[in-house]
């Protein structure tokens, strides 16, 4: 049976998406259970991508003091803090202290750092930029969602754990998200799509309504899906083909 690959004991809250759109304070407070400073947030992965990130969450009245990463970066246009790697001593403290958002766009590391500091009992806050149109009987996970600028999320979808949904990607009804899968900028799912876990859905890229698209598959930018995908292909094109 097609496993999307959404980890079911992990916490899903209707509630985070209905109180957000009629009143956006709700969302950020109920994001911050777990940290000292609710307006506070660490950065995990500080390149373009967290630079999204850091948009969002200053549209969500939360501001960025820090970030976690291999080693300090040169380029540092947010003028914020490096504290270290994830799981160094400051680097724990920080996002113990802040709270922290995994602002990397790589699928697989992202889930691998989530998995890191799992084992430490900490998780990642959502960013949910206002703007998106979020539909009251859609379940977003609590844990480290990232909803960017004008993104619409229809009824009964279920968006997993870690998942980026980029610029103006439409979720339509009834679709599945797997943990850490990306949907792309622009990209269309029609309705009741699956997709599978760490699977990136290309920039405007559309998939036919019911179609089920494995793990860890890449749908190239601008692809028309309107076949099922199996686990670890790579597809391009109109109508989409392999070419791994
Ligand atoms: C699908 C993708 C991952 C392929 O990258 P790649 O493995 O490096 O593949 P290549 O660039 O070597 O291309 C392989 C073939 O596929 C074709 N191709 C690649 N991407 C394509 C696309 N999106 N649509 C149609 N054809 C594509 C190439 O023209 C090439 O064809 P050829 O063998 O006939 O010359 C990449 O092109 C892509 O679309 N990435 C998604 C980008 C995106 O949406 N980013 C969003 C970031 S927020």
């Amino acid at each position: 049976m097609f496993n999307p690959g959404c980890s079911t004991p992990e916490p899903y809250n209707i509630q985070i998406s209905r109180t957000f759109i009629l009143r956006e304070g709700d969302n950020r407070i109920a994001c911050h259970h777990f940290n000292n400073n609710p307006n506070l947030m660490i950065l995990i992965g500080y390149s373009g991508h967290s630079y999204v990130i850091n948009g969002i969450l200053n549209a969500q009245g939360i501001r960025v003091t820090g970030y976690c990463d291999n080693s300090e970066k040169q380029y540092n246009p947010l003028s914020i803090q490096y504290f270290g790697t994830e799981t160094s001593s400051s680097g724990l403290e920080a996002i113990k202290r802040d709270g922290f958002f995994i602002s990397v766009g790589n699928n697989g590391l992202r889930n691998k750092i989530n998995g890191n500091l799992k084992r430490y009992d900490l998780f990642p806050i959502n960013a949910i930029h206002p703007t998106s149109v979020i539909d009251q009987t859609s379940s977003i996970s609590t844990r480290g969602v990232m909803i960017c600028t004008y993104v619409v999320i229809n009824a009964f979808a279920k968006i997993g754990m870690g998942v980026i949904c980029n610029t103006g990607s439409i979720i339509e009804h009834e679709c599945v998200i797997g943990d850490f899968a990306h949907i792309g900028p622009g990209a269309i799912l029609c309705g009741n799509v699956h997709v599978g876990e760490n699977t990136m859905i290309g920039a405007g890229a559309v998939v036919r309504e019911g179609i089920r698209i494995g793990k860890n598959v890449i749908v190239g930018a601008g692809s028309v899906v309107v076949n099922d995908i199996e686990d670890e292909r790579k597809v391009v094109g109109n109508p989409a083909r392999q070419i791994n």
